[in-house]
């Protein structure tokens, strides 16, 4: 038979053995310490191929933005001869100076920010993709103050600005770094998954945006996988 004493005993066993229940149970842990997928687009501003890249990806983002770190690395050749950029552009100088543009404009705003400017650029056209007109009025759509703000500054009114051609050729090398040859190359977790170039290939996982954030889904629950 049972005693209270040894009945107590096994109260205070149990209370030991189970763990305080602590505010980490009750919250688990909060959503903005996880791990973002990294995911780049290697790009041309003026390339069809960049700009249909970009539109499946505004899919993606409005499923799963919250658990990627996005970015554009763009695609140019190293060439001391160009005087003005130090790189040459495929599709001419103004294309130049939308890669400038577009890094500037990620360089000092929100991807939310920045990503509507890149697609507001897409939506001019082509050929407007670069000019000081397209670059002011999708940075009004996109809420970035041009004129006055980082961004602006750093673009320079003809793509020209000091800090932003150092930027294009920081990415210009980046890609040459990390193997990237083709726009639109896409790269989900330091891997490269796709390449749209005239046509879809070496698209293991699909090329659908369904397909995008299945694969970012699968990455992102294997970086934030509770050991
Ligand atoms: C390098 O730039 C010069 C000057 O614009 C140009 O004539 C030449 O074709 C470029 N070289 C390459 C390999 O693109
Ligand atoms: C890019 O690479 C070239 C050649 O290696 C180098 O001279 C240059 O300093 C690099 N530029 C930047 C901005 O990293």
């Amino acid at each position: 038979m049972l005693s209270l004493l040894s009945l107590l005993g096994l109260i205070s066993i149990a209370m030991a053995l189970a763990p305080p229940l602590t505010v980490q149970d009750q919250f688990p842990t909060a959503i903005s310490d996880d791990v973002k997928v990294p995911v780049v687009l290697g790009v041309m501003s003026r390339c069809p191929d960049a700009i249909l890249c970009e539109s499946v990806f505004n899919r993606v983002l409005q499923r799963v933005s919250d658990k990627i770190d996005i970015s554009l690395s763009f695609i140019a050749k190293p060439n001391a001869s160009e005087p003005l950029y130090g790189v040459t552009c495929m599709h001419g100088q103004e294309e130049c100076a939308g890669n400038v543009q577009e890094l500037c404009a990620a360089k000092y705003h929100t991807t939310s920010e920045w990503w509507s400017f890149v697609q507001c650029q897409n939506f001019q056209g082509r050929d407007n993709i670069g000019t000081p007109e397209t670059a002011l009025n999708c940075a009004n759509a996109a809420g970035i103050d041009w004129e006055n703000g980082k961004a602006g500054q750093c673009a320079g009114k003809d793509g020209l600005g000091t800090e932003g051609i150092q930027l294009l050729q920081q990415s210009v090398n980046d890609s040459i770094a990390a193997e990237i040859q083709k726009s639109c190359t896409i790269i989900i977790n330091g891997r490269q998954v796709c390449i749209r170039d005239g046509i879809w290939y070496n698209c293991e996982g699909g090329h659908s945006s369904a397909d995008f954030i299945r694969q970012i889904n699968e990455e992102y629950d294997r970086l934030n996988r509770a050991d």
